[in-house]
């Protein structure tokens, strides 16, 4: 049985309908909720308070994706409001280890995002304090843009030193995941997979989930 996780992003979700979208994706593993600032990206979604409601209101637990500068002051709020995951980008923090340290004395999974023009190879070395690492497979900001395959040599860098380590860290990948795509990164290396669009664009969204699973597993390592 491999071990394949697929978590939607509610960015694609009807945002005045919250609810209702989130009944429609019991069959997943987290809820991948995108945070903006308008700052590190330019897009702006919601805050604590909105993310707070919809810890309140999910089937399954919260990873969160912080797309916003100064993640030392504002990640671990997330993680005290009950996120099972946090993520914050290396390019927003100079003291990743630290802050990851915080996030899992609070209580969550600690996870490290890298944008496509960052490497990867900084993390190798500090791999175990965090518990998911994630490649973004399109620049962050928006949903609905095309899969970047040139992001798979950077997947597999950090899934054969993971394996090297004996690493049980999650490698999450983000932009771009549908049928199409699912394979090339999980056979890159990945096992953690975030949709949108393929997701929420879909008649049903449960049935696209367990196509999605389906799909990854059959090309996963683990
Ligand atoms: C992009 C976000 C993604 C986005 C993915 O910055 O981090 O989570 O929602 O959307 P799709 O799957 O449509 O590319
Ligand atoms: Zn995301």
């Amino acid at each position: 049985m491999s071990d394949v996780r697929i978590n939607p992003s509610i960015l694609s979700a009807d945002f005045v309908n919250m609810q209702a979208d989130l009944d429609r994706i019991a069959g997943a593993d987290f809820v991948h909720v995108d945070v903006m600032d308008n700052h590190f990206v330019p897009n702006l979604t919601f805050g604590p308070q909105m993310v707070e409601r919809i810890q309140a209101t999910s089937p399954v637990p919260l990873d969160v994706h912080l797309m916003i500068t100064d993640a030392d002051r504002w990640a671990p709020g997330y993680a005290e409001l009950g996120a099972a995951s946090v993520t914050f980008h290396l390019e927003a923090t100079d003291e990743p280890v630290a802050l990851a340290r915080r996030l899992r004395q609070i209580g969550a999974r600690a996870g490290v995002a890298v944008k496509p023009g960052t490497p990867a190879g900084l993390l190798y070395e500090v791999m175990d304090e965090f518990d998911q690492i994630l490649v973004m497979t399109v620049e962050p900001g928006f949903g609905g843009q095309s899969f970047m395959p040139d992001m798979m040599p950077k997947l597999s860098g950090l899934a054969a030193e993971a394996r090297r380590r004996g690493s049980a860290v999650w490698l999450q990948v983000d932009g771009g995941i549908s049928a199409d795509t699912i394979e090339q990164a999980a056979a890159a290396g990945a096992d953690t997979f975030v949709a949108g669009s393929a997701v929420f664009g879909a008649a049903d969204p449960d049935a696209a989930i367990a196509g999605l699973r389906t799909a990854a597993a059959g090309h996963s390592h683990s």
